[in-house]
């Protein structure tokens, strides 16, 4: 059965969206789309239902990628759902076990930049408030800790 894999920001417009999009970009280069399902989600709701954010877009596509998606809020009922959750900051990672209170799913929550082989960040900065090179930066840690994420899952 395929794993299913959320990734988590706030908003669910800039990182998580990002996460998600580059994620399935790397699946799909090793053909393996059939063993992996990717989500995102943001734990706050004033964006459900957007598009990625312009600027998030408009980064991805100078390295000649589409981001798609449709925000939606991080709800309980995924951490039954998904096999493994990525927090991209520290923040979203309490916000996500919040909904957890009697402590069942601690074990499928990770924090995002723990897959980081390269980078030495320990969450994914939020690029929201600031200019484009926030969201060039968020691109490229997360295309590091998204392929140290797939090398750890090909490997188990
Ligand atoms: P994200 O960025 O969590 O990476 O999607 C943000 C998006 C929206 C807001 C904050 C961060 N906001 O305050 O609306």
């Amino acid at each position: 059965m395929a794993k299913k894999l959320l990734f988590v920001c706030l908003g669910n417009i800039c990182r998580s969206p990002a996460a998600e999009n580059i994620m399935n970009h790397l699946i799909e280069q090793e053909g393996l789309g059939d063993r992996f399902i990717c989500d995102s989600a943001g734990t706050g709701g004033w964006h459900v239902g957007a598009l990625p954010d312009r600027r998030m877009r408009a980064a991805a596509k100078e390295r000649g990628l589409d981001f798609v998606g449709s925000a939606r809020q991080f709800e309980a009922m995924d951490l039954r759902e998904f096999d493994l959750i990525l927090a991209m900051d520290k923040d979203n990672y309490r916000n996500i076990l919040a909904l957890d209170p009697q402590r069942k799913f601690t074990d499928k929550v990770k924090m995002m930049c723990d897959y980081c082989e390269t980078y030495t960040d320990k969450e994914v900065p939020d690029p929201y408030y600031g200019g484009a090179d926030g969201f060039n930066y968020v691109i490229d840690l997360l295309f590091d800790a998204c392929g140290g994420l797939l090398k750890s899952l090909k490997s188990h």
